[in-house]
């Protein structure tokens, strides 16, 4: 029989035949060999069970379905990892990582809430959350003012071939979500909250903040209720100032601040689809750390940290920089003022939202995330993030930046200290209930 060896990705046994297949195309030859050869062989028994409880076909599908999931992987991840992994592990360690599996949750079982979910972002974001293995119970919950109820939304989505479920739950505006919201935030895991103003022209940001911050708050009050333990992805604009605000309610009410992450990924999106434009690389092989925040010159693109970002010739760097700042408002251009980012951000809120799902799973990710941070001297900070059994388990270091990167750091700070401070304001003078 051939051997069998465990992918510490998810503590299953795989030949050699099924875990180069998965990895095949995505990472050369060599570095699966390598990968290979840092898993641990399977013990007996227990691959023997496994192998008798697991019919061919369905080890097939699962190596198929694995394969797609982690479609977005970068090859460079894969080879800091096979890094990291030849190296020993210290004891204490090991020990912690037994720790931190056990508190896992299993895979498949994910219950998600997308709130606001009737909307330009949400409507696409919940579909693409319902082909998500890992949800088996998806709850759209919107006003009863959107211009789709949620019923409707959620009856649409229950024909998708997939397993999970799709509720549709209403609220009253003006009244506190906290009176709708017990059936669907009870037991959740994660919870997508695009609700809220997209901004108009000519609106400021301080305008938009007043309308969404208290929005904002009723939903994340509501879950201080129902779901404490879940985590909260923003969406909702101005993401720079709404995730202190609610981040430092949470805190007040003794809950765990870090359980508040502001969503940042599509400006990673955005800056590797532009170095693959740029690079002719195909954009999945692509990760160019974002970090700052998330809006104008806080958006801050470190080419330099990626193998195709670093080729771009310095001269054109500022400009693709400035692309990255500047997509949002390309996109709102070019629907002629009657809309903002909604597909492509639906795009990267499910890819985000997967990689929280995979983390809690057991399966870690790393994401660039908008989040209480002490890499900078600001309280907030968008970087890399470790995404594990509890939601973000390690902020990390910014890295090494180069003289333009570092420069423009310095703006970051300054524009973006400002907005945090209008979101901590804010929950100075606010509480949850
Ligand atoms: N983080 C990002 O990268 C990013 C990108 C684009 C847009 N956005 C932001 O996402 C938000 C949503 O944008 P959109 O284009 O989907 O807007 P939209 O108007 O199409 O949808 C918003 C939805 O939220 C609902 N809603 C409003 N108040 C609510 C409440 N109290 N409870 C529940 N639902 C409520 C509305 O009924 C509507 O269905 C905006 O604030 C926008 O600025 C963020």
């Amino acid at each position: 029989m051939a051997e069998k060896r465990v992918d510490p990705e998810d503590g299953v046994a795989y030949t050699w035949d099924e875990l180069s297949q998965f990895y095949k195309g995505k990472y050369k030859k060599k570095e699966i060999d390598a990968y290979w050869e840092t898993c641990k062989p399977a013990k007996r028994a227990k691959s023997k069970s496994k192998a008798e409880a697991e019919p061919k076909a369905k080890t097939k599908a699962k190596t198929k379905g694995k394969a797609k999931a982690e479609a977005a992987e970068p090859k460079a991840k894969a080879k800091a990892k096979v890094k990291a992994k030849a190296k020993a592990e210290p004891k204490a360690k090991v020990k912690a990582k037994a720790k931190a599996k056990k508190e896992t949750k299993p895979s498949g079982n994910f219950k998600v809430v997308v709130c606001g979910g009737c909307g330009g972002i949400g409507q696409p974001m919940a579909m693409l959350m319902a082909m998500d293995r890992n949800v088996k119970e998806l709850c759209i919950y919107d006003l009863d003012i959107s211009p789709m109820p949620p019923a409707g939304v959620a009856q649409d989505l229950i024909h998708l071939e997939r397993k999970c479920t799709v509720k549709g739950y209403v609220g009253k505006v003006n009244e506190p979500p906290v009176n709708f919201m017990e059936e669907p935030l009870t037991g959740a895991h994660l919870v997508l909250i695009p609700a809220g103003l997209p901004r108009k022209p000519g609106q400021t940001r301080d305008d938009l903040f007043k309308v969404n911050a208290d929005i904002a708050k009723g939903i994340v009050e509501a879950c201080a209720k129902y779901c404490p333990e879940a985590v909260l992805a923003m969406i909702v604009n101005p993401v720079n100032s709404i995730v202190p605000a609610m981040a430092e309610l949470y805190k007040k009410k003794g809950l765990d601040p870090m359980k508040i992450i502001g969503v940042t990924t599509l400006d990673v999106v955005r800056a590797n689809k532009f170095v693959g434009e740029e690079t002719n690389k195909n954009p999945n092989f692509i990760n160019v750390p974002v970090i700052g925040g998330h809006a104008g010159a806080t958006i801050l693109p470190v080419f330099s940290q990626d193998k195709a970002g670093k080729l771009l010739p310095a001269e054109k760097v500022p400009d693709m920089d400035k692309h990255v700042q500047d997509a949002g408002t390309d996109v709102v251009n070019a629907k002629n003022g009657k809309g903002s980012a909604t597909l492509s951000m639906a795009y990267a809120g499910a890819r985000f939202g997967s990689a929280i799902l995979s983390g809690l799973s057991g399966r870690k990710r790393t994401e660039c995330a908008y989040c209480a941070s002490t890499v900078t001297d600001l309280p907030y900070f968008a970087q890399k993030v470790i995404l594990g059994p509890t939601g973000i388990e390690k902020v990390l270091p910014l890295g090494e930046l180069n003289e333009h990167e570092t420069k423009r750091l310095e703006e970051v700070k300054t524009q973006l200290k400002g907005e945090v401070d209008t979101g901590l304001k804010y929950a100075e003078a606010n509480s949850l209930a």
